[in-house]
């Protein structure tokens, strides 16, 4: 019988599907949800010393829609880290391991570039008894204007500082939540590592504007008639999530074995989470899901994990995981993997004849795009 428990750094969890730092995990009511619903761990909505600086607006989403407005494929979000005050935090951490000993909670916490208040955060969270630490170098608004998230997250130099002063004291797993919003995402997670952190969060949301309203001419999300850009998630940025995971794993593979990743970034169903294990993660975790299906759609994904590796004969994680990164190489390689293989069925008659059937409509070169096959054309190309 297939299981979904899996071990990360020491940390036993019931299956791989974590809530994501945000709205699902920002008050002890809602974390008692996840851990009642069956979740395998809760990182908590990001903290700091000082919520009274932490001030949001509204509306702070906004959503695109498929073109028959019947689902939501993409959003955004302005909200800043947790405006609830830190000792009120400290309490519900507390309260929150007497009730569930058993299971996994994470701190995500984020501070300004201080030495002394970064020390004094991560001992008082240790002290509240969490068992474990995301640090949030990654959030694309509001923060970086004070130097804080992601404008630590895009400086190797500033994030393998800050993670060594981390790390000099945490006795708990941190884990580095990564920023989408750099060209080479291998950089800031080689830094964080480097600077002792057991294993890599990614990714946090990607910088974005949702659109202009057409009849005011107001950039969206519209805030007394202005905006600011905001982090985009939902479904619409799994591809991207796909690609930094698999980056990320290659590095850790090739220069931090043992390191874990905790991937993230549209994930919705149990095949979305098999996709990210394939590419190296350990665990998945989940944000805007819970808030378009609510904490119950745990169940769902973790039997749609399970079908998949029954499918398979897969009976843990890791028989697969990290299973697809070797089929990962360069436009090069392909390029002569693809012609390897065609001449081989150009020199055998009937293989070949075969080719030219299959391939009937494939460009051969770019010059024979037409204005009128246009569309088949395109299509043959995703095909072939
Ligand atoms: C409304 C909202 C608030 C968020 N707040 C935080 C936060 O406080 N700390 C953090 O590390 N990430 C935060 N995130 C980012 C998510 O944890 C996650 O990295 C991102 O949304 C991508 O995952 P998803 O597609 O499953 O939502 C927030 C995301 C949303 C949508």
């Amino acid at each position: 019988m297939a299981t979904l428990e899996t071990t990360v750094d020491g940390l036993r969890l019931p299956n791989p599907f974590v809530i994501a730092s945000g709205p699902p995990g920002t008050n002890l009511r809602v974390i008692k949800r996840a851990f009642a619903e069956g979740w395998g761990a809760v990182v908590a909505k990001t903290v700091s010393l000082d919520a009274s600086k932490v001030v949001n607006v509204g509306p702070r989403y906004a959503k695109l829609h498929s073109s028959d407005q019947s689902e939501v494929i993409g959003w955004e979000n302005i909200e800043l880290i947790s405006d609830r005050p830190f000792e009120t935090w400290i309490d519900e951490f507390k309260e929150c391991k007497d009730v569930y000993p058993d299971r996994v909670l994470i701190a995500s916490v984020m501070e300004e570039y201080n030495r002394d208040a970064w020390c004094e955060i991560i001992g008082r969270c240790e002290e509240a008894g969490v068992d474990g630490l995301e640090l949030n170098f990654s959030c694309p608004h509001g923060l970086p204007e004070r130097k804080m998230g992601s404008a630590m997250g895009e400086d190797p130099e500033i994030l393998l500082e800050v993670c060594s002063w981390v790390n000099e004291i945490a006795t708990v797993p941190v884990w580095a939540k990564m920023t989408p919003n750099v060209t080479r995402v291998e950089d800031p997670s080689r830094a964080a590592l480097a600077g002792g952190c057991e294993g890599i969060s990614a990714i946090n949301t990607i910088r974005s504007v949702m659109g202009v309203d057409l009849e005011t001419l107001r950039p969206l999300p519209t805030v007394e008639g202005y905006t600011t850009p905001g982090g985009y998630s939902s479904r619409a940025i799994k591809p991207i999530a796909l690609r930094m995971t698999m980056e990320i794993a290659q590095l850790i593979r090739a220069e931090f074995p043992g390191r874990s990743l905790s991937a993230i970034g549209g994930v919705e169903t149990g095949e979305d989470a098999a996709q990210f294990v394939l590419l190296g993660a350990d665990t998945v975790q989940v944000c805007t899901g819970v808030m378009k299906f609510g904490y119950h759609h745990v169940g769902k994904m973790c039997d749609g994990l399970l079908a998949f590796m029954d499918k398979h004969g897969f009976e843990s994680l890791s028989d697969f995981r990290g299973r697809s990164l070797e089929f990962f190489t360069t436009h090069a390689e392909l390029v002569r993997m693809q012609g390897e293989r065609k001449a081989r069925q150009a020199a055998e008659k009937e293989a070949a004849a075969a080719v030219a059937g299959s391939v009937k409509t494939m460009l051969a070169s770019d010059g024979e795009w037409d204005g009128d096959d246009f569309v088949q054309q395109s299509e043959d190309l995703a095909a072939n």
